[in-house]
């Protein structure tokens, strides 16, 4: 199988060129309009961009889900607070998210474009692509387009004669999954300890070096220059009223082709599984999926027949978040995945907050006792209330997306849980 795989009812907007080597080069992107996109940007007032990409209804693709032009209208329009920021969250790390890195391995001039973009919309003097420090081979290809971008005169001072001038940096982090969360990022990028900031202030009145700061996901700033060259209402023409355009879906787990598929949002989750992705392998059963990344709510198998929207995941009681699919067939073992995922969680904390700091070490503990066969009963309503003692009380909501997967799990397979403690695991379950 060709990587990466194509299929025919996807909607190649920002993945025309996967597989194009190409285009990574400024001369290859050109090719598919690069860079027009920006020229006609830098003709405009920052308002006005800010005023398409708002019409357009682009939703940032980080996880929130939080319309982007309605972000970039928070930054302060007057010139007296400069210098403002644009960070690019390039810190992908969530477990089953890897689509961010694919970006910008085949498209780094895409990214940098929109970014470039982005930052004459709120007025930014300087662009910070902070990317996660693993990504060695996404950072040369993006440390070589900066340097083209600057070579080109697409960068830097009086951008394209416009008069405007943008400088862009390439950041590399230490590999935290924290220093993905926006504020963890700024202090990160500022040289300090990658731990969140406590909000207000936003990012938009004092972000980066205290300064006013925007942060904008890899693929929420690659859809830009598409939006700023074939208009809001195209952009609206896909995907669904409150959910417009395309996604990047990052399939993983049981299926038989796994990967990365821009589909319209809306697209029906059984479609994805059993067309895209060619259905479950080995001819397996349907168990259960986690649509949106490894921070949000498991779906049993009889609720998985809903649209791959906004809305409708919400309405089925999960998150669409990064998209990021985790699909898992009946051999999964439930308690297994779901420890992994906790003590993910656990390692991960940075440690500030105690129901976070001491819920997420906690959990994984009860986790492991219950997995090795020493579980009690009354473990499960512990796991309950440290859950809801871990949610909602915290400066960010890692500690949130620590809990969420466990009580959705234990809410829709207690029975494995139960089979777990009554040492009576289920013949034949997969190591997942
Ligand atoms: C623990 C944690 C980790 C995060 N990691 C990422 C990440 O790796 N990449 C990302 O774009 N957003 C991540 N986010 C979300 C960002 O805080 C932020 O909402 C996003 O970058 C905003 O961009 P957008 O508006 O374009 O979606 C994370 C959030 C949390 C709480
Ligand atoms: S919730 Fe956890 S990761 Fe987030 S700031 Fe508090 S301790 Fe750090």
């Amino acid at each position: 199988m060709a990587y990466p795989y194509k299929h025919e009812r996807e909607t190649r907007v920002l993945t025309e060129a996967f597989g194009d080597p190409a285009a990574r080069t400024i001369e290859g992107w050109k090719k598919y309009g690069g860079y027009e996109a920006l020229r006609q940007a830098l003709g405009m007032a920052p308002n006005d961009v800010i005023e398409v990409v708002k019409a357009s209804g682009l939703r940032g693709r980080g996880g929130a889900g939080f319309p982007t032009g309605v972000k970039w209208s928070f930054m302060p329009r007057d010139d007296s607070r400069q210098p403002h920021y644009l960070l690019i969250n390039a810190d992908e790390s969530e477990p089953g998210a890897f689509k961010d890195r694919e970006l910008l391995r085949w498209t780094p001039h895409q990214v940098i474009e929109g970014a470039l973009i982005g930052a004459h919309a709120i007025r930014a003097k300087h662009v910070y692509i902070y990317m996660r420090g693993e990504f060695f081979e996404p950072a040369q290809i993006v440390g070589r387009a900066i340097e083209e971008a600057y070579e080109a005169g697409f960068a830097g001072p009086d951008m394209m004669g416009s008069g405007i001038g943008i400088d862009i940096t390439l950041h590399l982090g230490a590999g935290a999954y924290i220093c993905g969360e926006e504020t963890g990022l700024m202090n990160s990028l500022e040289g300090r300890r990658g731990q969140p900031r406590i909000k207000p202030p936003f990012p938009a009145v004092m972000g980066a070096f205290s300064r006013p700061t925007t942060i904008n996901n890899v693929e929420t700033v690659s859809a830009v220059p598409h939006i700023m060259r074939r208009g809001a209402e195209w952009y609206r023409s896909i995907g669904t009223e409150k959910s417009p355009g395309t996604k990047l879906f990052n399939v993983s787990g049981h299926v038989v082709r796994r990967g990365n598929y821009e589909l319209p949002l809306g697209f029906p989750m059984k479609d994805l599984i059993y067309d895209v992705c060619g259905g479950i392998r080995d001819g397996r059963e349907l168990k259960a999926v986690i649509p949106g990344g490894s921070s949000v709510p498991i779906l049993a198998a009889s609720e998985c027949d809903i649209n791959l929207d906004y809305e409708s995941v919400a309405a089925a009681g999960s998150m669409l978040g990064t998209a990021s699919v985790i699909v898992m067939d009946d051999r999964t073992d439930i308690v297994k995945a779901v420890r992994r995922m906790v003590e993910f969680y656990s390692h991960e904390s940075c440690g500030q907050c105690t129901p976070c700091r001491e819920g997420t070490e906690w959990t994984a503990k009860i986790m492991r006792r219950i997995e090795a066969g020493e579980g009690t009963a009354d473990d499960l309503d512990t796991l309950l209330e440290v859950g809801r003692n871990m949610t909602g009380t915290t400066i960010c909501v890692l500690s949130d997306s620590c809990a969420a997967p466990v009580a959705s799990s234990i809410a829709k397979f207690r029975d494995e849980y139960m089979a777990r403690i009554r040492r009576e695991v289920p013949a034949g379950a997969l190591t997942v």
